[in-house]
């Protein structure tokens, strides 16, 4: 055998079929004792420990105890210039846009700034178990440029693109209809599928685009199809007020993307509460996903969404955090947030169905499903181990657990950062992982930004 082999040893859940279509037990595989195979950054196998280890007996062996692998969280919504006005106290989303976004965003101009913003969004992410994002950027250029880079460096697959405005935006925070679709065009053309980065055509949302320029950015998805696109749609009451005033014309907020060209698979639409049937039903037979951003919807006071009731629908359903409209980088709280709208909207979401939705879901609204956020063999091997007593107050109650679904859901609502034991990227530890310097034989890469820190 000539390829490196790993063998990463735990509890295994590999949730592999939709969840809120199958009963959790038919869902999901779970191994008390379980193993995953990787060679070459992928996942070359899932199974039992004994069964892999006899198959696999020079596997270079990292053993994580009881720590649960799962993949890598997938976060389908962020934006990562917005990292340090995170909880900004006090307004609603347009208020909250003048006060405390844009006057962040602007910083952008300064490639060294958003060069430093990346590099710590994205070890934050790492940190808190996210493997994957799709992000927005700037309206610079470069800070578009600075993300790629530094998720190159990290070898993360991450989605993102130039934010378009032409209005509604303050002075050094607007472009026009042709330089959003010329500067889109030029970073697409030199990042879409480099290594593992996503181009996503970006309109921040209709209010602060002119319909020439939505129309732009329509043409240029048509000539890019496999690109995602993502936006906003319909997060606040006053929002959709606003974009009946200023697109008189259009039937309503989905017809002012529908009618240039932005509604279609690949379409990722952040929030999509406030809509009517007829959007809905459009939405769910265009193919395009929503966004569920449910720390982000409580912390700006934009309303719930119903997640089994667009699941029952058909609709393509992701999960983000929406950094920093979200008040929380982890996924997990962000699972937890999920729940308890689920609860206020009538629906206790069974732990399958939401570490389904921080996983495969997200990366099917990217539709990047054949290669992150399951478990399936040839996938990249990019995993997060969870430690499932991370705190003594989630240790005791998960003392005595049944089920792996009572032993998880306590992390799931209580747990952080520090429920987070390993991150894998391709294969390669990020932090953490137990045995990391430790003598067992065999070299390992071990990522070279972190290396540092952990003293190797
Ligand atoms: N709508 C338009 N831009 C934004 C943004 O940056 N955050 C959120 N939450 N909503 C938006
Ligand atoms: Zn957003």
């Amino acid at each position: 055998m000539s390829e490196k082999e790993t063998l990463l040893l735990g509890q295994v859940l590999d949730i592999h079929a939709n969840p809120f279509e199958a009963p959790p037990e038919a869902a999901a595989r779970y191994e008390r004792r379980g193993a995953v195979l990787l060679r070459d950054g992928r996942i070359a196998v899932t199974g039992a420990a004994d069964a892999l280890r006899a198959a696999h007996p020079r596997a270079n062996i990292i053993d994580h105890g009881d720590g649960l692998i799962l993949p890598g969280f997938v976060d389908a919504h962020a934006h990562y210039p917005q990292t340090a006005i995170i909880a900004s106290w006090g307004k609603r989303l347009i208020d909250w846009l003048n006060s405390y976004t844009f006057p962040e965003e602007m910083r952008f101009g300064d490639p060294g700034y958003a060069a430093e913003i990346a590099a710590r969004y994205l070890d934050l992410l790492l940190a808190h178990g996210t493997t994957s994002v799709a992000s927005f950027c700037t309206i610079h250029p470069d800070s578009v440029e600075a993300f790629f880079e530094a998720a190159a460096a990290r070898n993360m697959a991450v989605a993102a693109g130039k934010t378009c405005m032409d209005r509604n935006a303050p002075d050094g925070l607007r472009d026009d209809a042709q330089s959003a679709y010329d500067q889109s065009k030029a970073l697409l053309e030199r990042w879409h599928g480099v290594g593992r980065a996503i181009y996503a055509i970006t309109p921040r949302f209709s209010p602060t685009s002119t319909p020439e320029q939505l129309q732009a950015l329509g043409a240029l998805w048509s000539e890019h199809p496999e690109c995602p696109m993502q936006t906003h749609l319909s997060e606040q009451t006053d929002e959709v007020e606003w974009v009946r005033e200023l697109y008189p014309c259009k039937k309503d907020y989905l017809d002012t993307y529908e009618a240039n060209g932005l509604l279609g698979p690949g379409a990722m639409f952040g929030h999509a509460i406030w809509l009517t049937d007829d959007e809905r039903a459009r939405l769910r037979a265009s193919g395009a996903a929503l966004i569920h951003c449910p720390t982000s919807n409580t912390f700006i006071g934009s309303g719930l969404f119903d997640t089994a009731r667009a699941m029952s629908e058909g609709q393509i359903v992701g999960l983000a955090t929406d950094t920093g409209g979200g008040s929380n980088f982890s996924m997990l709280h962000t699972m937890a947030a999920a729940y308890e709208i689920g609860q206020l909207t009538g629906h206790a979401l069974h732990p399958a169905q939401l570490l389904w939705l921080a996983t495969e879901g997200s990366a099917r609204s990217m539709r990047a499903s054949d290669r992150i956020g399951t478990l399936r063999d040839g996938t990249a091997a990019d995993l997060v181990v969870l430690d499932l007593a991370s705190t003594p107050a989630i240790a005791q109650r998960v003392d005595g657990a049944e089920t792996i679904w009572e032993a998880v859901f306590p992390t799931i609502m209580m747990g952080d950062d520090r429920a987070i034991s390993a991150v894998y990227v391709a294969g390669v530890p990020q932090s953490g992982a137990p045995e990391l310097g430790a003598d067992s034989g065999h070299s390992r890469e071990v990522n070279p930004l972190i290396a540092d820190s952990l003293g190797l």
